[in-house]
C-alpha cells in the first residue's frame, strides 16, 4: 500500500534543549538539507538487511547492457533482468545462470580472467523484503570502484562517482514487499578526467569493493550527526542533528530528538527546527581531580562514550570520543600537548586475503601491525579507507590522516573534475567526522605546482572548513626546492595547510642513504612538518650488501639514514614512513622481484617483516621512552 507522503516543515521558534512545543506548522516545501548532511550517518547503527554474499555477474567490455548498436542507451539494458518466456525469446543475456562475485569484493582478485579487467561489469541479485507501514528503505553502499549506476527492479535509483566513499538512494518507492532484485552497472575504468586520474601507483580494484546494506528507517529519522568538542569552548561537546524524511498528511504529534551520554549523565532534547536540525551543547565536569570527569581521547586512552541519539521510534547508537587537535606554531598539540606523529603510510589491503580490505579482521590486523610497530598514527592513502578501519583506529588509538585521492595529475582547470574532487571530500568529511581518531585531512598527494592546482587545492580547503573545523588540514607535497646542500621547504599551499606533509625519497629515488642524514633542511614556515612518505624497495627474504638493490639490507640502511635525517628538521612533528606492506601496482612489473607488487613496504605481500621494519620500530619505541621520561 503506498503511504501518502507530503512533506512537513516543523517551525519550533522558542526551541531550546529542553523542548518546548511551540505550533507546527505543515509547509509543502520541507527544505531540503544541505548535500553535506543528507547523509545517513553510521549505517551499521540502523536496522538493516544485508546484501552481502553472491552477486551473479556479466563482464560487459563494450557496454552492450548499457547502449543499443548506435551507442545510444537503451530500456533493454541489462538491468531490466529479462527472463525467457517462450522458446522463441531473443534474450542475449542471463543472470540466473551466470557465474557470481562475492560481495564485498573487488573482482580482480575473484578470478584469473579480472585480475588486470578495466571496463564495465553487471552485478545483479535477488532480495526479499518484508515492507512495514511508515518506513523508509535506504540502500547504502560501503564504496563501488569507480562508477556505479543502480538499478532496483529494472528502474534506475540514482548514480554515483568515486571509488572510496559511501552513498545512499532511498529505494522506498522503488522496492515491493516480497520479491525484488537489484542490478548495478560498475565501471571501473580510468579517464583522464576523473579523481584519481589515469595514472596511480595502486592496483584499479573495481567492483562493490565494500559492504551493502539496506537500512529500515522511520519516515522521518536522524539522517546525520556530528559530535565534538568545542573548538571556541573546549570544556564543552556541540552536537548537531540533521533530521530528514518525511513524515504522513496526518498532524502528527512533533517527536522531540533526545540524546544521552550516560557515563557523563549528560541527556538532553529538543525539536528539529525548519531545516531539520537540532542542536545542543553538553557542559561535562572537566575537573580533572574528579573521577567522572570527560576523559579526552588519546593514543595513550582511547576513551569513548556510548552515545544514544533517539527520534521518532528509533534509536542510534555510536561511540565517540572526544579531544582536540590543533597547531601551535610549528607544534600539533594533542588535548593542549605536543605530541609527536610516529605513523606508518597504509593502503587498503586486505593482510588475510588478496585485494581490497574491507572487514573488521582486515582492519584489525593492519591497525594492529601499526600499534607492534610502535606507531600512534596512520596515514590512510591515497583515498578515504573503509568505516570500520576508522571505528577500530578510535578504539585502539591510533591517530589518522585521512585524505582524497587528488593524487599526481588531475585536471586542476577543469571544473567538472574539480566537483568530482569536493563531493569525494564531502563525502569523505559527513561520514568520518565523528571519528575522534581522524586528526588531519589531507586534500592532495604530489601534485605539480601550478596556479590552477593552487586555486583548485585552496577552494578544497576551504569547503572542507565549512563542514568540520575541528581537525587540521594538510597535504603530502614532493614540491619543496633544493639549495646546494640541501632541501628548501617552499610550495604556495603551505600558507593554508595546517600541517606541511613532505614526500622525499632520498637513498632510493635520489641519492645514497649515507647522504641522507646530512642534508640540511630549511622550513621558512613557522608550522609543522611530517615527512609523510620516505621508504625504499626490497623483496622479503632477499638479502646481500648494503648497497645491492632491493635486499631488505639496502631498506634497512635507508631507514636508518632517512630517520636520522629525520630529526635534522626544523618543526619536524611526524613521519609515516612509506608502506606498511607490498602492495599491487601496475607500475611495478620487475619480474622475479615485483611482479606488480610495490615492494617498499615493512612487510611482504603475506605479513611477513622485514629488516627495515625493526630500525623503524627501535626508533619509535625508544622515542616513546624518551618521551615518556
Ligand atoms: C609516491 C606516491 C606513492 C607511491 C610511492 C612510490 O610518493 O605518493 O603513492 O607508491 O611514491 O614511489 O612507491
Amino acid at each position: 500500500m503506498k503511504i501518502k507522503l507530503v512533506s512537513f516543515a516543523i517551525i519550533c521558534l522558542a526551541c531550546s534543549p529542553i523542548g518546548n512545543t511551540e505550533s507546527l506548522k505543515k509547509t509543502e516545501k520541507e527544505p531540503h538539507l544541505s548535500q553535506a548532511y543528507s547523509y545517513i550517518q553510521n549505517p551499521d547503527a540502523r536496522p538493516s538487511l544485508s546484501l552481502n554474499g553472491a552477486w551473479s555477474y556479466i563482464i560487459d567490455p563494450y557496454e552492450n547492457g548499457y547502449y543499443n548498436h548506435r551507442y545510444q542507451p537503451y530500456d533493454q539494458g541489462y538491468f531490466q533482468n529479462k527472463q525467457m518466456t517462450s522458446p522463441s525469446d531473443l534474450i542475449e543475456y542471463d543472470f540466473s545462470t551466470a557465474e557470481t562475485l562475492q560481495v564485498p569484493g573487488d573482482w580482480n582478485t575473484q578470478a584469473k580472467e579480472l585480475l588486470f579487467y578495466e571496463g564495465t561489469i553487471w552485478y545483479h541479485r535477488n532480495f526479499q523484503l518484508n515492507k512495514q507501514l511508515n518506513k523508509r528503505y535506504v540502500i547504502n553502499f560501503g564504496a563501488v570502484n569507480y562508477a556505479a549506476i543502480v538499478y532496483v527492479n529494472g528502474k534506475k535509483v540514482g548514480r554515483h562517482e568515486g571509488g572510496f566513499t559511501g552513498f545512499q538512494f532511498d529505494i522506498s518507492d522503488y522496492t515491493n514487499n516480497g520479491d525484488n532484485f537489484i542490478t548495478v552497472k560498475v565501471d571501473n575504468r580510468r579517464e583522464r578526467d576523473q579523481v584519481p586520474t589515469v595514472n596511480t601507483d595502486w592496483w584499479n580494484y573495481g567492483g562493490i569493493t565494500r559492504e551493502v546494506s539496506i537500512l529500515e528507517l522511520p519516515d522521518s529519522y536522524i539522517a546525520n550527526y556530528r559530535l565534538q568538542l568545542s573548538k571556541a569552548n573546549q570544556n564543552q561537546i556541540t552536537t548537531d542533528i540533521w533530521i530528514d524524511g518525511k513524515l504522513k498528511s496526518t498532524s502528527e504529534k512533533p517527536a522531540l530528538v533526545q540524546v544521552s551520554i550516560p557515563e557523563l549523565g549528560m541527556k538532553q532534547n529538543g525539536y528539529p527546527d525548519k531545516n531539520g536540525k537540532v542542536n545542543f551543547t553538553f557542559k561535562p565536569n572537566t575537573d580533572v581531580k574528579d573521577e567522572n570527569s570527560l576523559q579526552q581521547w588519546s593514543p595513550k586512552n582511547p576513551k569513548l562514550y556510548s552515545v544514544e541519539l533517539s527520534y521518532n521510534g528509533e534509536v542510534v547508537n555510536d561511540k565517540v570520543g572526544f579531544r582536540t587537535i590543533e597547531t601551535k606554531q610549528d607544534k600539533i598539540l594533542l588535548n593542549g600537548k605536543p605530541i609527536f606523529l610516529r605513523g606508518i603510510s597504509i593502503h587498503e589491503e586486505s593482510p588475510l586475503t588478496d585485494g581490497r580490505a574491507w572487514s573488521e579482521a582486515d582492519a584489525r590486523i593492519l591497525l594492529g601491525w601499526a600499534k607492534e610497530l610502535g606507531a600512534n598514527f596512520v596515514r590512510l592513502a591515497h583515498y578515504p579507507h573503509n568505516e570500520t578501519m576508522l571505528k577500530v583506529a578510535d578504539e585502539l588509538g591510533l591517530l589518522v590522516w585521512s585524505e582524497i585521492p587528488v593524487y599526481w595529475t588531475v585536471m586542476f582547470d577543469d571544473e567538472i573534475v574539480y566537483n568530482k574532487a569536493e563531493s569525494q571530500l564531502v563525502e569523505m568529511i559527513r561520514r568520518d567526522f565523528n571519528r575522534v581518531s581522524v586528526a588531519l585531512w589531507s586534500v592532495a598527494n604530489e601534485t605539480p605546482n601550478s596556479e590552477s592546482r593552487l586555486a583548485f587545492l585552496t577552494r578544497l580547503i576551504a569547503k572542507a572548513k565549512t563542514l568540520d573545523e575541528s581537525r587540521l588540514f594538510t597535504a603530502a607535497m614532493d614540491t619543496h626546492s633544493s639549495s646546494s646542500n640541501g632541501v628548501v621547504i617552499d610550495d604556495p599551499l603551505i600558507e593554508f595547510v595546517d600541517v606541511i606533509g613532505i614526500n622525499h625519497y632520498c637513498g632510493w629515488y635520489y641519492s645514497v642513504a649515507e647522504k641522507c642524514a646530512e642534508i640540511v633542511w630549511e622550513n621558512p614556515y613557522n608550522k609543522p612538518v611530517m615527512i609523510s612518505e620516505f621508504g625504499a624497495g626490497a623483496l622479503q627474504g632477499k638479502h646481500g650488501d648494503k648497497d645491492d638493490r632491493w635486499t631488505e639490507e639496502y631498506q634497512a640502511n635507508a631507514y636508518k639514514y632517512n630517520l636520522q635525517m629525520l630529526m635534522n628538521i626544523p618543526g619536524i612533528q611526524g613521519v609515516s614512513p612509506w608502506v606498511l606492506k607490498d602492495f599491487r601496482s601496475p607500475r611495478r612489473p620487475l619480474a622475479n622481484i615485483q611482479d606488480f607488487w610495490n615492494r617498499k613496504g615493512l612487510l611482504s605481500e603475506t605479513g611477513i617483516k622485514k629488516q627495515a621494519w625493526w630500525v623503524l620500530n627501535d626508533f619509535y619505541v625508544n622515542m616513546a621512552i624518551k618521551k615518556d621520561k
